[in-house]
């Protein structure tokens, strides 16, 4: 019979229960999908103030356990939620994680972010030693839960307990580090030998997650085109030198869609649902998304773009903001929803004072605005300057809202652009507002020819990106790493 391993992941946002941007999408179905296909999984994430679910609501398992961070005595209650039949188990410490925000207030980060996460992967440690089995495999996520690797890697010289297990290490957004000072690396549980270039060190620097690239047995990354960057100078923020030593255990695995939540045919959200086979209801859904946000009704008649994304240089939302006055000028709709830079939210509220019979701008975020716009718009926009995968494009192709967007990443992954015979969106190369405008220009046109656009959306409705294709991929890679002694772990799955 097969193997089937053990995994527990690692991370810090989990859809439903909370949310911040496609990290937590991705945990609120990757583990799932494995547990449904028969793996024995877990998840272990932060207690945030803002956990929202009465259907799945946290019951106390563990009180007081011990995590000994940052002073000897402290501890942290256990709460576990059956997600779908799936354990979550809940670290709560209120001081650090019953808070408005995540991460950072409008003022910037919070000052003991370090300190918290070294905090929640203690006790992440310290729940799997409570609860008595080490799983086969320990995977994490982006820099917050990077330190896994780093601990499991030494702990496995000193406590048997540790001894079978491997660890998977997976990035998200490779811009994002969690980088502080030296200071707190004295007293975050690491031996002293883990500071240095190949390990948590970068240049002075206590660097989360270069630990788990050096510490982790395989690292990924959630497009196959983002692992092919992120060893360049140009995407490798500073980590491609350690990156491109890990190259043989480093792998692109595209992400998946969840179509239990984004899919036009059973969306609560929506005015009406829609599909495929029987796509009339968008049309509803755009005079609904229109009449919502108080545009004009002429509007129906012409094409309407959306934009749904943090507002922040990686989401090319600045080269948006500087074409808004030719989109305007084409007499076309536009909808953006998110919140991010305060001097790009300032502009997104100045154009949309200065064009309201265009431009609809709502600086914040809901699951449900996010959902009428996927439906609602005509063409929908993602100018990055780099994009690990992208989830709102593959939301988009599955909501009949062709994507235009950057030559990038998993962007390129998941786009076949026009005019490919079977192009279901739009690809521009150089990052900048004239490659935008050019773009949108291209896909206005075919816009204006019903047959083929209809022929491009409904290609884009069709195409299948499951998540129980790329979760086979994780299942072959942990499987590799439980083999005896294969040098290359991830050359062996993908080469
Ligand atoms: P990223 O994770 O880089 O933001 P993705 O395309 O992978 O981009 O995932 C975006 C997910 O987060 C989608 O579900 C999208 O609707 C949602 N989202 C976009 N902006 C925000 C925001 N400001 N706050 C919370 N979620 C957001
Ligand atoms: C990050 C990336 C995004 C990716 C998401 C989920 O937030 O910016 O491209 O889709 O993680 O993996």
């Amino acid at each position: 019979m097969d193997f089937k391993p053990s995994i527990c992941f690692v991370a810090s946002e989990i859809y439903p229960f909370s949310k911040t941007g496609g990290l937590a999408d991705v945990m609120g179905v990757l583990p799932l999908t494995l547990h449904q296909m028969g793996y024995d999984v877990s998840v272990i994430t932060p207690l945030y103030g803002r956990i929202a679910t009465s259907e799945f609501s946290p019951n106390l398992v563990y009180e007081d356990l011990n995590v000994g961070y940052p002073w000897p005595d402290i501890s942290a209650d256990i709460f576990r939620a059956s997600f779908y039949g799936m354990p979550v188990y809940f670290i709560d410490r209120g001081e650090y994680f019953d808070r408005r925000y995540y991460y950072c207030t409008y003022k910037g980060d919070y000052f003991d972010n370090c300190e918290r996460f070294i905090f929640f992967c203690r006790a992440a440690m310290a729940l799997m030693k409570k609860m008595g089995t080490a799983p086969d495999i320990v995977h994490s996520h982006d820099w917050h839960a990077a330190l896994m690797n780093s601990y499991i890697y030494y702990q496995k010289r000193v406590d048997s307990f540790w001894a079978d297990t491997s660890t998977v290490f997976t990035i998200h957004n490779l811009a994002f580090q969690g980088r502080f000072s030296v200071r707190l690396f004295w007293d975050c549980g690491l031996p002293y030998e883990a500071w240095n270039p190949d390990g948590v060190e970068y240049y002075d620097s206590f660097n989360l997650l270069k630990g788990g690239i050096a510490h982790a047995d395989v690292v990924t990354t959630v497009s196959p085109s983002y692992a092919g960057e992120i060893v360049t100078a140009e995407f490798g923020c500073g980590l491609e030198g350690i990156l491109q030593q890990k190259s043989d255990n480093l792998v692109g695995i595209l992400n998946g869609a969840d179509y239990n939540v984004w899919n036009p045919a059973q969306d609560k959200f929506l005015e009406a649902n829609y599909s495929a086979e029987n796509p009339e209801g968008k049309k509803v859904c755009k005079a609904d998304l229109i009449a919502s946000l108080c545009l004009p009704e002429r509007l129906v008649e012409r094409p309407v773009l959306g934009f749904i994304g943090r507002l922040r240089s990686q989401k090319g939302i600045d080269l948006l903001l500087d074409i808004i006055p030719d989109l305007v000028r084409k007499d076309v709709g536009l909808v953006v929803l998110g919140e991010g830079d305060a001097e790009y939210e300032a502009q997104l509220v100045n154009l949309v004072e200065l064009y309201p019979d265009h431009v609809s701008g709502i600086v914040g975020y809901t699951e449900e605005m996010a959902h009428k716009i996927q439906a609602g718009a005509d063409i929908f926009l993602m100018p990055s300057r780099y994009e690990p995968c992208g989830l709102t494009q593959m939301y988009s192709l599955r909501f009949g809202t062709p994507p235009i967007a950057t030559a990038v990443g998993g962007l390129k992954d998941t786009i076949t652009p026009y005019p490919n015979k079977d192009a279901n969106g739009f690809i521009f190369n150089e990052p900048t507002s004239s490659g935008l405008l050019e773009s949108i220009e291209e896909a206005l046109e075919v816009f204006n020819n019903p047959i083929e656009w209809e022929e491009l959306k409904l290609r884009g409705m069709r195409t299948d990106f499951s998540w129980v294709n790329s979760a086979k991929i994780y299942i072959e890679t942990y499987r590799k790493m439980k083999e005896p002694v294969v040098k290359g772990i991830v050359s062996a799955v993908t080469k």
